[in-house]
């Protein structure tokens, strides 16, 4: 009789949109993976929540007059009944704004600075001087500086594909209040992704990883590690960092302890033992499916994050490819973006699991 202990997760979807088809490319593997290790009799957990955190959220429940709370409680509903109409069947969808996200974050966070793992210093960022606030590049808009190509975003130049830093955007306007965004310092918190580098490629080597993405972090690996900036100041929607009034922690810090979140809040729900799954010397398994787009993020920071704190890291991380329509990127312009309502108010379900 099979008994292997296997927890599983898809990455989390940002509450500021609307389940599509590209994600439930993701979904729907998982989802068939999952009910094939419970019908082998394996103890298996399929656990997911809502990414809620970060300023998009923030700025979209503003400008609908309401709280970002108010907006992440009616995104939840609608994203959970997207995938139980499409027969995704989690143990559990949780949100990643939830008690338990906050006292793992909080608790990750700190086994980091205690051993020495997190650092801080000033650094100067575009600022909004009507919104009072920092924008990030995607919130900075502006003329290429190498092509002069027009309405640029504030990292990349869709035109010409050149990447840039905010300040060497022409023109640059705040895209929340059409100011001129001016320079400010301000106190920031990095992790010592470098501290890991050792670990990291050892861990990337050793079997966890499809050979195409090793080769990917690869090439990250031979250069150097820089420390990440995992806060963000106020107003931002998200955790305080326990130490540091006004500052927050990036979306990106606590959206992968989302997986441990939604996992403990199902334990706490079923009396399960999450150490059992989650501790440093732990026999089960831990699988990951994500897009290639996210590999960053799963394969060094996270790896790295719980080894850090003293978790256990991943057993394997399934990477998939992107979804297109004619070998394109879905798009709302060209008219083949397809939200999962709507192939649901047109279509069977089960065609597309198929
Ligand atoms: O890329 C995304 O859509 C993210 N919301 C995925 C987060 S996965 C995990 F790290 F939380
Ligand atoms: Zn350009």
């Amino acid at each position: 009789m099979p008994d292997r202990k296997i927890l599983v997760t898809s990455a989390l979807p940002y509450a500021n949109g609307p389940i599509h088809l590209g994600h439930l490319v993701e979904y729907i593997q998982t989802d068939i993976w999952v009910r094939f290790q419970k019908q082998r009799n394996n103890t298996c957990y399929y656990v997911c929540a809502d990414d809620t955190h970060g300023t998009p959220i923030m700025l979209r429940a503003d400008s609908e007059g309401i709280t970002p709370e108010a907006l992440i409680g009616r995104v939840w509903e609608e994203h959970l009944a997207d995938f139980t109409a499409f027969g995704v069947a989690f143990d559990n969808f949780h949100s990643t704004h939830s008690k338990e996200n906050q006292v793992l974050s909080t608790l990750i966070y700190e086994r980091l600075r205690d051993a020495g793992h997190i650092s801080s210093r000033t650094i100067v960022q575009a600022y909004d001087p009507v919104k009072n606030m920092f924008l990030p590049d995607r919130f900075i808009k502006g003329e290429c500086p190498k092509c002069g190509a027009k309405d640029q975003y504030g990292d990349s130049c869709e035109a010409c594909g050149a990447t840039y830093s905010p300040t060497e955007l022409k023109n640059a306007v705040s895209v929340v209040s059409g100011e001129k965004p001016i320079e400010k310092e301000s106190l920031h918190y990095f992790f010592k992704l470098g501290d890991f580098k050792d670990m990291l490629m050892e861990w990337t080597q050793a079997g966890h990883l499809q050979q195409e993405v090793t080769n990917k972090l690869n090439e990250w690996l031979e250069g150097d590690l820089h420390e990440w900036d995992i806060s963000r100041d106020a107003p931002y929607f998200g955790f305080e960092i326990p130490d540091a009034p006004g500052k927050y922690f990036y979306v990106w810090l606590d959206a992968p302890i989302g997986y441990m979140a939604s996992f403990k809040n199902l334990c706490e729900r079923e009396g399960l033992d999450f150490d059992a799954f989650w501790g440093e010397n732990s026999p089960a398994e831990l699988y990951h499916f994500i897009g290639k787009d996210i590999v960053y993020f799963h394969a060094l920071f996270w790896p790295a994050m719980l080894k850090g704190a003293r978790f256990r890291t991943p057993s394997a991380i399934f990477v998939h490819g992107f979804l297109t329509v004619n070998g394109e990127k879905m798009s709302k312009s060209r008219g083949t973006f397809i939200k999962a309502r709507t192939y649901l108010d047109h279509l069977n379900p089960e065609y597309l699991r198929y």
